[in-house]
């Protein structure tokens, strides 16, 4: 077989190490690996590089992708289907790898059902919300980052008496905020899926600085909205691209002024933004993305298409695109429930 690996939506550590347990297990099953440039782009653009052992020797630490990412969307491109059933045709690809988030897993599964491309998926998201997986790599790492960076920030904050906010990325599902501000010990943590009013929020910095204390953390996800006890909310977002992603970041600003305007408590924001994506994934996120590779590639051996390598519990085990694709993974009310008694 001629099995091609792409690498779509945005970047995630752990990246790398994938594509290096495809290359290698597939290898060793006695198929030809072919790395896709720039996500499903690359298939209609027959951008590809074969892959052996040699080409991803050394990958295994390094952060980002060796096969570049983009967002390319076969469905909202002029003739883009048809074009990326030609091109696979003519890389004469047995089976394509897509390691990708929601976007580029749901276009598998679409080219999949309806046009009987031969794909398996592989979830990557810091994110971690595609569902029928407990964990996607990457996330682990990016929990980390934010972690050390709120442990930085503890100092300096109770140095000058301030309260500081820090925005992690998180779209839909909190699941960064939570981990990282659980793990750093915030103070007040605010995801999109409790929108805890910022009323609420204000009062337990009060109420912290009543009982002694002199400095406050205030963790958000970037797809918080602003909530209003009335019920009033107001997402913050910096536009959208050409297919209508919307380009979130800036509700730290937001939250960072209202609490200083109802406090009087001297307010800052941090916002880790792409740092939380780059560099070398954790031994966590590398082991992984190393056995979700593994089953890409036993999956793709087999023929079985249409399935998404995934975690349940302790273990990986192969999953349908369509149960992957149904619906995300958000925060749960017991998860939310322990944030709060320990804030
Ligand atoms: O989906 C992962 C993610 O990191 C989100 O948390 C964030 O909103 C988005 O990607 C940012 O994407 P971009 O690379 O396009 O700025």
């Amino acid at each position: 077989m001629r099995i091609g690996v792409l690498t779509g939506g945005g970047d995630c550590p752990g990246l790398n190490a994938v594509i290096r347990a495809v290359t290698r297990r597939g290898a060793d099953l006695g198929h030809e690996i072919v790395g896709i440039r720039h996500s499903w782009r690359g298939i209609v653009d027959r951008d590809v590089v074969e892959l052996d052992r040699s080409a991803v020797s050394g990958i295994l630490p390094r952060g980002g992708t060796i096969l570049g990412m983009a967002r390319f969307d076969p469905f909202l491109e002029e003739r883009g289907v048809e074009r990326t059933l030609a091109g696979i045709a003519e890389l004469r690809l047995d089976a394509v790898v897509a390691i990708g988030g929601e976007g580029t897993l749901a276009i598998a599964h679409r080219l999949h059902g309806a046009h009987g491309v031969p794909v398996v998926g592989v979830p990557k998201t810091i994110d971690n919300d595609i569902g029928a997986t407990d964990y996607s790599f990457g996330f682990d790492t990016a929990v980390q980052v934010c972690c050390e960076a709120i442990d930085r920030l503890h100092t300096t904050a109770e140095s000058h008496n301030r309260i500081m906010v820090v925005e992690v990325m998180g779209r839909n599902a909190g699941w960064i905020a939570l981990h990282a501000g659980m793990a750093a010990g915030a103070d007040v943590i605010l995801v999109p899926e409790d929108s805890l009013p910022i009323e609420d929020a204000c009062d337990a910095i009060r109420e912290r600085h009543e009982r002694g204390r002199s400095y406050s953390i205030v963790v958000v996800a970037e797809g918080y909205a602003l909530t209003r006890r009335s019920g009033e909310q107001e997402a913050v977002s910096q536009g959208s691209d050409a297919y209508g992603y919307v380009r979130l970041g800036g509700i730290g600003s937001v939250v960072a002024d209202e609490i200083a305007r109802a406090t009087g408590y001297e307010t800052r924001v941090t916002v880790l933004g792409h740092v939380q994506r780059g560099g070398t994934p954790t031994a966590r996120d590398r082991v992984l993305a190393t056995r979700f590779g593994l089953l890409a590639a036993r999956l793709a051996h087999e023929s079985r298409f249409g399935r998404m390598a995934a975690l349940r519990g302790d273990r990986v085990v192969d999953v349908s695109l369509d149960e992957a694709t149904g619906s995300l993974k958000l925060v749960p009310p017991e998860w939310l429930a322990a944030a709060r008694q320990i804030a």
